[in-house]
């Protein structure tokens, strides 16, 4: 299951689907041209296919086999960015099939940071269509156990390139009339991209999706989560903390840190990772606050608020 660079090129050549390593979460890739291997990536994930996926590309001139036209802040904001947790999304050509691009117009594309990543695009010779590598809704993987742990039997192979870096999905970000639209907040903090940028009006509905992803539940664990803390701790719950621990914090079966001391560039790191680890302790409830709304708390918040669903 534990995958060479090599090997894992030579599969997706064959048109198989592999587990990647990115500096965000894995991803499971597939040749972003060939409407099979992208039909195996849906399968496995049991993903619906109006949920569009990321193309991946090792270099910025591999774009142009992708993308029609590049709005001027598109590239301003790849030349910041990429390689990166930001992920641009632009009309797209025609060589870029329907159900790559869940039958949008358009494609995203992006350039990760990690070169493991790159490496493996460059020996493939095409762009990797690449959702992240968990079932559909269930909580994304920042390790190669992660991957295995929900998608072992389904795929052809995992390269472990150990843990991800920034940990949290990258910033999806699409145009409307040259301005710069947050469909997704993610690696890339909005503070940091300096254009005046808008949030997509969130959550959407199934029906009306600008971006699939938005859809409310999402990153989920199986224990329900619960985003405030009640006075009274029911038995066997877990805590997601985040900085100093409340009052109450000896009633916790368990208790996972985020970051001790507060940073929420530490607690993207370990965010997924924590989860994983409490929804693996059988616990009947994990709680966890909203980090403060700067910096990367933005994208934390969206995937707890993501993560709890209606449970
Ligand atoms: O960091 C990441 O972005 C990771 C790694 C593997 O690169 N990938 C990832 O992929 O998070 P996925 O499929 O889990 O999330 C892709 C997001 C979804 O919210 C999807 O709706 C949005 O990107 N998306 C993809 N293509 C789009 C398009 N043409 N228009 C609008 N949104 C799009
Ligand atoms: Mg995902």
């Amino acid at each position: 299951m534990y995958i060479s660079i090599n090997k894992a090129a030579e599969i997706l050549k064959g048109g198989g689907i592999v587990a990647i390593p990115t500096e965000t979460v894995y991803g499971l890739a597939g040749n972003a041209f060939d409407e099979t291997a992208v039909a195996k990536i849906f399968a496995a994930k049991e993903r619906p296919f109006f949920d569009p996926l990321i193309v991946h590309i090792a270099e910025f001139g591999e774009i142009e086999e992708l993308v029609a036209e590049i709005p001027k802040n598109a590239k301003i904001l790849a030349e910041k960015f990429w390689p990166g947790p930001l992920t641009l999304v632009l009309p797209k050509k025609d060589k870029v099939p329907n159900l790559t691009t869940g039958g949008l117009s358009t494609v995203a594309v992006r350039m990760p940071k990690k070169q493991i990543a790159r490496d493996i695009i460059k020996l493939a010779g095409f762009p990797l269509a690449a959702p992240s590598a968990n079932m559909f809704q269930h909580l994304s993987p920042t390790s190669a156990e992660h991957v295995f742990e929900q998608l072992g039997g389904r795929i052809d192979g995992i390269v472990d390139g150990g843990a991800c870096e920034v940990g949290i999905e990258s910033t999806v970000i699409g145009f409307e009339n040259e301005t710069p639209i947050i469909y997704r907040p993610g690696g890339v903090a909005m503070e940091m991209i300096g254009h005046p940028v808008s949030f997509a009006a969130t959550p959407l509905k199934e029906g009306n999706l600008i971006s699939p992803g938005l859809l409310e539940k999402h990153y989920s664990p199986n224990t329900p989560l619960c985003l405030e803390l009640p006075n009274e701790i029911p038995p066997n719950s877990g805590l997601l903390a985040f900085g100093k621990l409340p009052e109450n914090s000896s009633r916790f079966a368990k208790i996972l840190n985020l970051s001790e001391n507060g940073n929420p560039i530490e607690a993207a790191v370990n965010l997924y990772g924590m989860l994983h680890k409490l929804d693996s302790c059988k616990l009947s409830k994990i709680f966890a606050t909203l980090l403060p709304k700067a910096g990367l708390g933005n994208a934390i918040n969206d995937r707890l608020l993501k993560a709890r669903g209606t449970a």
